[in-house]
C-alpha cells in the first residue's frame, strides 16, 4: 500500500522535554527513599534486591528506578556474576545527594518534591489567573507566602534547609564579586540561616554582620550554624528579629538583599528600597544578589524557569541587569555596578551606594 505522507519522526528535543519531569521525579524519589545514602554508607556494593529490602520496597520497581539512575549518570553498575548487578554512587551523587555530605543539595530536592513540584502542577491556572497557587494546591492562603511557607516547624525548617543548601554554594561568588572591605558593619536583610553572613565574615574579618529575618526564622537559625572549624570569625555574626517593610532597620554601612527582591511585587520592592535608602548613612552600600535575565529575555533558561516559579509561588519575578539599575536609580542610588557571576548557580551581583 502506498502511503501519501509518512509522518515525520518526533524531534528528540520535544521528546526530551515531554520526559523531563520524569527525570526530576526519578531523582526526587531516589533521594527521598534514601538510596544514595544507603549506597554511600554501605561497605560493599549493593544489588537492587539489597536496596529494596533495606527500604522495604518492591524489588522489581527498585531495580528499574536504579537502572534509570544509571542512565541519568547518578549511579554506576557493575556485573558480579552473569546475572547479578551491583550498584554504587557516582562522584556527583556521593558529594551532592547524600545527607551526610556538607555539600548536599538535598534540602533543595525536598523543597522541590514537597512544594515546588505540586505548585507547578497548577502552572496553567497561574498563567490564566495571574495569581499564586497556594490555595489551589494546598488549600492555603496566598496572601502571605511566608505564613504559608512556615505554617509549621517542619515546613519552616524544610524551606530554610532548601535556601541553606543552595546558599552555601553561591555565597562565595557573591561575597567576593566586589571589594567590600571598606564596610565595617553589614545587615543581611532576609538573611535566613546566615549562610551569607558566615561567608562574609570569613572574607572580611573586620566586618560585623547582623542577620535580620522574621522571628520564627531567627529562632530556627541555630540548626544551621557552622562549627567554629567551619567558620573562624563567627563571633562577628549576630541575629536580630526584624521586618524589611518597617522603617527601623538595624543600622549598617552595608545592606545585603540576596534572593529577596525577586519574591515581591514592584510596590513592595519600592517599600523595601525606600527603607534601605533611608536607613543607610551617606556613602553606605547596598549589595543585591539576584539572577539576571538577558536584555532580550531569551535566557538564561534556568533564570526563565525560576521566573516561572514566581507566578505559582510568589508575586515577584526575575529581571534584567538594566531593569534592576533603573529601579535603583529611581530610589536615588548611585555608582550602580552589575556583575555576571560564575559558579553561583545563576546568581549575579549588584553593588550601589547612597550619595
Ligand atoms: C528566598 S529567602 C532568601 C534567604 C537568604 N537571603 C538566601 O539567599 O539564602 C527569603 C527570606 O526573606 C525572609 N523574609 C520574608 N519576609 C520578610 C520580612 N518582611 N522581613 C525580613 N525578612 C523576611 C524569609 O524568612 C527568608 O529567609
Amino acid at each position: 500500500m502506498a502511503l501519501n505522507k509518512i509522518p515525520p519522526p518526533i524531534p528528540d528535543k520535544l521528546q526530551n522535554l515531554i520526559f523531563a519531569f520524569r527525570e526530576s521525579q526519578a531523582l526526587f524519589a531516589a533521594y527521598e527513599l534514601g538510596i544514595f545514602d544507603l549506597l554511600h554508607d554501605s561497605k560493599t556494593l549493593l544489588s537492587a534486591e539489597d536496596i529494596a529490602a533495606k527500604i522495604n520496597a518492591d524489588s522489581d520497581a527498585t531495580a528499574r528506578l536504579m537502572d534509570t539512575l544509571v542512565a541519568l549518570e547518578l549511579l554506576e553498575k557493575t556485573q558480579e556474576y552473569a546475572t547479578s548487578w551491583l550498584y554504587s554512587n557516582t562522584k556527583i551523587a556521593s558529594q551532592f545527594l547524600t545527607k551526610s555530605s556538607p555539600d548536599s543539595v538535598g534540602g533543595y530536592i525536598t523543597h522541590s518534591t514537597k512544594l515546588v513540584y505540586p505548585l507547578f502542577g497548577n502552572l496553567q491556572s497561574a498563567v490564566r489567573e495571574g495569581s499564586t497557587q497556594w490555595m489551589n494546591t494546598f488549600g492555603m492562603s496566598s496572601e502571605d507566602m511566608w505564613k504559608s511557607s512556615y505554617h509549621n516547624e517542619e515546613a519552616r525548617l524544610r524551606f530554610l534547609g532548601a535556601m541553606h543548601s543552595t546558599s552555601r554554594h553561591t555565597c562565595h561568588a557573591v561575597a567576593t564579586a566586589f571589594d567590600l572591605s571598606n564596610f565595617h558593619s553589614c545587615c543581611d536583610l532576609g538573611g535566613g540561616t546566615g549562610a551569607m553572613a558566615y561567608t562574609l565574615c570569613q572574607y572580611y574579618p573586620n566586618m560585623k554582620i547582623t542577620v535580620c529575618d522574621l522571628q520564627s526564622v531567627v529562632e530556627s537559625a541555630h540548626h544551621f550554624q557552622p562549627t567554629p572549624e567551619e567558620c573562624l570569625n563567627q563571633a562577628n555574626v549576630s541575629y536580630v528579629v526584624g521586618d524589611f517593610f518597617q522603617t527601623d532597620l538595624p543600622k549598617a554601612e552595608l545592606y545585603v538583599l540576596q534572593r529577596i527582591l525577586h519574591d515581591w511585587s514592584a510596590d513592595k520592592i519600592d517599600s523595601i528600597l525606600t527603607n534601605v535608602f533611608t536607613c543607610l548613612p551617606s556613602g553606605g552600600g547596598l549589595l543585591i544578589a539576584e539572577m539576571f535575565l538577558s536584555d532580550d529575555k531569551r535566557g538564561p533558561k534556568r533564570t526563565l524557569l525560576q521566573s516561572l516559579n514566581m507566578p505559582v509561588l510568589t508575586s515577584g519575578k526575575e529581571r534584567t541587569a538594566a531593569e534592576y539599575k533603573e529601579i535603583l536609580k529611581k530610589h536615588g542610588f548611585e555608582d550602580i555596578q552589575t556583575k555576571k557571576l560564575q559558579d553561583s548557580a545563576g546568581l549575579d551581583a549588584t553593588l550601589c551606594r547612597k550619595p
